[in-house]
């Protein structure tokens, strides 16, 4: 496994890689690895002779006041798990390769960032679109590997690749869980003893509400409900959102009749854990 901390490096790595007859695949991360992470590498690993891994913490899709300095880094672990993989090569910029002095051009969607996490964290999404618009001009991926745990993120990736004609097949890869069902996350570290006890409850009240759903409920205020209740009995919680919007654009819905996503965001204290799961009438998962 090689690692790569400048943009002209990786280019060339891939560069070499795609002349050998190499289809290359992307998994962008922002480090402190976890078995969620690890899933998407296996998947790449699956179909791609070469599967670059991106460590960034992207500072443009933090807000002032959130948690960009004291997110959690420990890169000398992160490579070890990624040897173990077979990553082929890692690519660990600093944050003046990615945003050089006088760094202005953003990307931005009109649509489908304005809400869930984006109503919450304003900016968020135009961060998350403008590096990885970045990582794909960088890397020149056949294919990038997203997890459905941000479930509004890879609507937004996708979205933005239709929209700007780019190259790479998108791929969503299932919501790894602790065996409790709480989603793995790199936030998850944040949590008190209490506070990870307590946090079952997002995926406890989207199992409820999908049980509901399975049993033919299809009124997205009552799906809500059932969550927002459960999530209510935890003191420790605080709802943020609940929300059921359509797949793929994220409208608000009256009645579920085609995919929705039903998604959480919870505080506990500081900490904002997010979860969902995709509602499919007719097509029970
Ligand atoms: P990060 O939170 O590090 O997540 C990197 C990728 O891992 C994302 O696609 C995310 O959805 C996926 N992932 C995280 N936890 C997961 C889990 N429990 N199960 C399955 N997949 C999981 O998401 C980001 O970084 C950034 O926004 C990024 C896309 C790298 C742009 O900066």
């Amino acid at each position: 496994m090689v690692v790569f901390e400048k943009n002209e490096q990786i280019k060339s790595f891939v560069s070499e890689r795609k002349k050998s007859g190499h289809s290359i695949g992307l998994v962008p991360t922002m480090g402190y690895l976890h078995e969620g992470h690890l899933a998407l590498v296996r998947e790449a690993k699956k179909t791609c002779q070469t599967v670059v891994v991106s460590i960034f913490v992207n500072p443009t899709q933090f807000g002032p006041h959130e948690d960009f300095e004291r997110y959690p880094r420990d890169i000398e672990r992160d490579l070890r798990m990624l040897e173990e993989e077979r990553a082929d090569a890692v690519f660990m910029p600093s944050v003046a390769e990615i945003y050089p002095q006088g760094y202005v051009t953003y990307v931005r969607l009109k649509s489908l960032t304005d809400c869930l996490c984006g109503r919450s964290r304003p900016g968020h999404f135009d961060g998350v679109a403008t590096v990885v618009t970045k990582l794909f001009n960088i890397v020149r991926p056949e294919k990038a590997f997203f997890g459905q745990k941000d479930g509004q993120q890879v609507l937004v990736i996708r979205k933005m690749v239709e929209d700007l004609n780019m190259e790479p097949e998108i791929v969503t890869v299932p919501t790894v869980r602790e065996p409790d069902g709480v989603a793995m996350s790199s936030r998850n570290v944040y949590l008190s003893k209490e506070e990870r006890k307590a946090a079952p409850v997002l995926y406890r009240g989207l199992m409820a509400a999908e049980v509901a759903f399975k049993n033919g409920e299809r009124n997205p205020q009552r799906l809500c409900k059932i969550v927002t209740d459960m999530i209510a009995g935890e003191p420790l919680a605080r709802v943020d959102y609940v929300e059921i919007r359509t797949i793929p654009n994220l409208e608000p819905v009256e009645m579920i009749n085609g995919p929705a996503l039903l998604a959480v965001a919870v505080y506990f204290k500081n900490v904002r854990l997010i979860d969902n799961v995709v509602l499919r009438p007719g097509n029970p998962s």
